[in-house]
């Protein structure tokens, strides 16, 4: 970590290491609810102080002191805290490392927020660094869906479990996979800035029939009661895989006749009914019944229903017979 000086236009001096106020924390961390959260930081002061005492430092909760007076959340002179961090805080680094980590143990959805720190070296050498660390407390894990899930498609469905409790390592595990087709498990686990984020991406080719399935992703900590659960249920996209229609039929002439059509897709069809080229009725609906009043001879010949929900179509159709009422005196 260097240091910038401009003293003279385009010349760019790099100096001591420890030149100004200035601090090093994740701008995100996470974690589950219950455990705990090591938030990694290293400060630096300006190189001409010397620290009277030692160097003490304090972490708030919200703003930068003095702004509105933040919470304490640490206080390295003494152990006054604000209430809702009594018994659950600590500094793992040694200020005078100029490491100002901080474990916060047993973490509620309450001390999700930013953290700021405030180095004191002595005298009038205080500094709230604006920069702050974001927590975010998650009572369930996180999982990544696609923005559409289509039918016969290869599908990645991702959940994520924080790892930044150094003494519980999270584990992920997908519930109810069993009737998926040839489900694969693939676990990752990366870092940034200091952070951990664990996941476990599930791979198949989902099927019209698992459409409204449900799935779940477990993230548990072994050997503790700690388990998190998030459920989904799968949307899967289809085209229509059935029309139904009448079998073919006889009426009389000048009687009322009901054809039905039914569709079975995801999302549901724009059915049409047609007679030859001509479009008789169309609706937005998983069904739709043509009613005819009074059928004459005209009325006789083949009629197919289409479906079609914009990811493909289909049709059937049904040939009508008109009895005329003379054949059967
Ligand atoms: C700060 O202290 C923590 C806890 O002891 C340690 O894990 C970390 O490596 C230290 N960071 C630096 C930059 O030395
Ligand atoms: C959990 O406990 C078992 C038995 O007490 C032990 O063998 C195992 O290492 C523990 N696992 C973890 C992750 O601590
Ligand atoms: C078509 O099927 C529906 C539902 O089963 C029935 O109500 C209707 O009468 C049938 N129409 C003809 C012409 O068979
Ligand atoms: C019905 O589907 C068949 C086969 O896909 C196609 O050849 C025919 O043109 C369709 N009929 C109508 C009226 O769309």
């Amino acid at each position: 970590m260097w240091c910038l000086e401009l003293l003279i236009p385009l010349l760019l001096i790099i100096s001591d290491t420890n030149c100004q106020w200035n601090i090093w924390l994740p701008r995100d961390i996470s974690t589950m609810t219950n455990s705990c959260v090591v938030i990694p930081c290293s400060f630096m002061y300006p190189s001409g102080i010397r620290p009277i005492r030692g160097i003490h430092g304090i972490w708030y909760f919200g703003q930068p002191y003095p702004q509105l007076f933040p919470p304490v959340v640490f206080k390295s002179l003494t152990d006054v805290v604000h209430e809702s961090y009594k018994g659950r805080t600590k500094l793992l680094g040694d200020l005078n490392q100029r490491n100002c980590t901080l474990l916060i143990g047993n973490v509620g959805t309450e001390h999700s927020g930013r953290y700021y720190f405030r180095a004191d070296i002595g005298g009038a050498n205080k500094y709230s660094y604006p920069d702050f660390a974001e927590l975010k407390v998650l009572d369930q894990p996180n999982i990544d869906l696609p923005e559409e899930i289509v039918s016969d498609e290869s599908l990645e469905l991702t959940c994520y479990a924080p790892d930044n409790c150094p003494d519980m390592t999270p584990q992920i595990q997908w519930m109810y996979t069993d009737y998926l087709p040839d489900p694969e498990f693939s676990s990752e686990y990366m870092e940034e800035s200091n952070t951990a984020v664990i996941s476990n991406t599930l791979t198949f080719t989902p099927r019209p029939v698992d459409n409204g399935q449900l799935l779940g992703c477990r993230v548990y900590y072994p050997n503790t009661t700690l388990v998190y659960e998030r459920f989904i249920s799968l949307d899967v996209k289809y085209s229509p895989r059935s029309v139904w229609v009448n079998v073919s039929s006889e009426v009389m002439e000048g009687s009322s006749v009901m054809l039905h059509c039914e569709v079975d897709s995801n999302p549901s069809p724009t059915i049409s009914w047609m007679f030859g080229d001509e479009e008789l009725l169309r609706d937005t609906a998983s069904y739709i019944s043509l009613p005819m009043n009074d059928v004459t001879i005209k009325n006789e010949g083949i009629y197919t229903c289409i479906g079609d929900n914009g990811y493909g179509f289909m049709n059937t159709s049904l040939y009508l017979a008109v009895k005329c009422k003379s054949d059967r005196l």
